[in-house]
């Protein structure tokens, strides 16, 4: 046996067609203008497939055909760009140019699901990171040498010119320059240049909440265009929205500092979407638990934005875990900063490596108690639970015990998009289960396609030449098995 296979959440027995007809996830769910065939759901999962300039592929068609074959209640289509600037192989639908191969992608999902899943897209803004400098050319070009660096440098730097001291700054080792470079630059110079939503002093930063809005309207009219049944706004891990959601976010315009504050750009947000699509239209909205970095927000925040969003009107709430900048993994030389390196990303996607209680539904406590705040504010707002959720038995008791509305899978269901189905037909025993280590995970670190490391392994479909396949012979979908 594999070894991976004995750090697997146990299952005994898997449900006949007749548990899975009787069971509460294959069940339908009509509340507000959401409406689900069942409350199966693939959550959004970015594989680096479209252009570099963000157009629907072949091989994006080919992903979420896949995932529709498995006929989940939902898709969910990954962080997809709402402002029209280069940013590789992420879709994009910053402009009307992306509305036909969107429509393509509309049309495939329904044709292999056959009309069974509903398709909405995660519509995503980010801000500028950079990749970590080399030491000689942040000291000698990138570093600003102003007022604060000399103050630091002490009074013998005072008036000195800039060559002098770069010429310094060159001759100090790492606790030397730790202890002269102002934090931001050491931040600059350790892991690369990273905007932040609290960077007014920039004025497209400062400019944020009243440019948002219409970006992400627009973005949304596009893809309502296209087909999509909606659309879900993306305030969850290290991303624009979310860093206005968080504690650390102390703007003094209104949009940071309290908690109402802080909700403030991703309500206003939602407005604007939905006075664009109108009442019908489902939009929704990720966001975190909890940010899981020291000072970051708690459960207890997202509660509050929680009873916000369910009160401005939002069609469900997603919750998701950790997946931030400030406690991920100094890059090596040459690359950017990656959200998923620390604590809180490995919280995101969490591995057998991961502590007590280990990697299977370790956020589903907190997305109750989000769900109880959410009732006790009198909202009927489905909530979707996500992370390490990999059994029929386990989403049956999330379910049963009201811990949420609507249970998604990620990464079981890139190993076996089949799953849902199989499950639902007394198949389950032939669930190709995932191994929960991450592989697909650094595919995505490294932005190369992502694929599962047990599409390739099967006895007999090494050769199949029926599948297209990466430049290094991976097969970018799921075999039929
Ligand atoms: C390859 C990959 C790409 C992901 N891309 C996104 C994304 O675009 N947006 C998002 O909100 N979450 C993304 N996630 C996180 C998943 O949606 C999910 O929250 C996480 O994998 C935990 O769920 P799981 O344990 O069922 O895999 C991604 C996960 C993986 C593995
Ligand atoms: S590659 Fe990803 S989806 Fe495949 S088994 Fe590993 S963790 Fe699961």
């Amino acid at each position: 046996m594999d070894r991976r296979l004995l750090s697997l959440l146990p299952v005994d027995r898997w449900p006949s067609a007749q548990e899975a007809a009787a069971g509460r996830w294959f069940s339908p769910l009509a509340e507000g203008n959401l409406s689900l065939a069942r409350r199966t759901w693939v959550p959004a999962m970015v594989p680096w497939r479209a252009t570099e300039e963000g157009l629907v592929t072949t091989d994006v068609l080919d992903w979420y055909g896949r995932f529709a074959q498995g006929k989940p209640g939902a898709i969910v289509v990954e962080a997809t760009g709402v402002r029209d600037v280069k940013s590789g192989p992420l879709l994009r639908a910053s402009d009307d140019r992306f509305i036909p191969g969107l429509k393509q992608l509309v049309q495939r999902v329904r044709e292999q699901s056959g009309g069974e899943s509903r398709l909405f897209i995660q519509l995503i803004d980010f801000l500028s990171i950079k990749r970590r400098p080399r030491r000689e050319k942040f000291l000698e070009r990138h570093l600003p040498v102003n007022a604060a660096l000399s103050e630091r440098l002490g009074a013998a730097w005072h008036g000195r010119d800039e060559a002098a001291i770069r010429a310094h700054l060159m001759t100090l080792d790492e606790e030397g320059l730790a202890a002269v470079l102002p934090a931001r630059e050491l931040e600059a110079y350790r892991f690369g240049l990273r905007e932040r939503v609290t960077d007014t002093h920039l004025p497209h930063i400062a400019e944020l909440p009243q440019v948002l809005p219409g970006l992400f309207a627009e973005a949304a009219r596009r893809c309502i265009e296209a087909g999509f049944d909606g659309v879900e706004l993306h305030c969850a891990h290290a991303y624009t929205l979310a860093s206005f959601l968080s504690p650390t976010n102390d703007r003094t315009d209104g949009y940071g500092g309290s908690l109402e504050a802080r909700v403030r750009l991703p309500l206003e947000v939602y407005h604007a979407v939905r006075r664009e699509l109108g009442p019908t239209a489902v939009v929704g909205c990720r966001f975190l638990t909890d940010e899981i970095f020291a000072g970051g927000g708690r459960v207890s925040d997202a509660c509050f934005n929680a009873v916000q969003f369910a009160r401005a009107g939002m069609n469900f709430l997603s919750l998701s875990r950790g997946g931030k900048f400030e406690d991920a993994k100094q890059p090596k030389v040459g690359h950017a900063a990656y959200p998923y390196t620390g604590p809180s990303g490995h919280e995101c996607m969490p591995t057998p490596r991961i502590g007590p209680p280990g990697p299977f539904g370790r956020n589903v406590s907190d997305v109750a108690q989000v769900r109880a705040a959410v009732r006790q504010a009198g909202f009927t707002t489905p909530i979707v639970t996500c992370g390490g959720i990999a059994s029929f038995w386990q989403a049956e008791e999330i379910l049963s015990r009201g811990e949420a509305d609507i249970v998604a899978s990620a990464r079981q269901s890139l190993a076996d998009p089949d799953w849902f189905e199989k499950m639902r037909l007394g198949q389950g025993a032939h669930v190709r289960r995932c191994f929960f280590t991450n592989y697909c995970e650094g595919l995505d670190q490294s932005h190369q396609p992502v694929t599962c490391q047990r599409w390739d392994r099967l006895k007999g479909l090494a050769d199949d030449t029926s599948v297209r396949r990466t430049k290094d012979g991976r097969r970018l979908t799921a075999p039929k098995m």
